[in-house]
């Protein structure tokens, strides 16, 4: 596993999502309530772009005639057939047991950390004000 940043946390603000090509795989980045979550972008059923896809949430129905939503902005759902997946695991809502989108660890790290490494040379003062979006891939 290797770490890539991949762009500044302004690109991808809470409750925002963009697709990023990471050692030639398309990744979605999800923010939901500034916690970050990866997945494959490439539709488990047929390929469909997952992040062309429309986000929601989780529609249940405990018995004839009575819904309840919930858990709004947690799910994509895939524009070619419908599927649906839940951005925190990748799990299908249509298959739970069986499909599911793979999944990235993704964080937000302080510019400062990001951009430490294991050689000392001569050195500037450096600072670093943003902070950027990391996945393990
Ligand atoms: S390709 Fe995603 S639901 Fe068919």
């Amino acid at each position: 596993m290797s770490r890539h940043i991949v762009a500044p946390t302004s690109e991808v603000p809470s409750g925002a999502h963009k697709r990023f090509v990471i050692k030639g795989r398309p990744i979605a980045i999800f923010n939901l309530d500034d916690i970050y979550y990866g997945m494959l972008d490439r539709c488990p059923h047929q390929g469909g772009s997952l992040c062309a896809g429309i986000v929601t949430g989780l529609l249940q129905s405990p018995a004839p005639g009575q819904y309840v939503y919930s858990r709004k902005g947690e799910f994509v759902r895939c524009p070619w057939h419908g599927w649906e997946f839940d951005i925190r695991t990748g799990q299908s809502y249509c298959d739970p047991e069986r499909i599911r989108s793979k999944s990235y660890t993704v964080t937000a790290q302080s510019g400062a950390s990001v951009v430490e490494g294991p050689y000392v040379a001569e050195t500037v003062p450096v600072r670093v004000e943003e902070d950027y979006i990391v996945v393990d891939v």
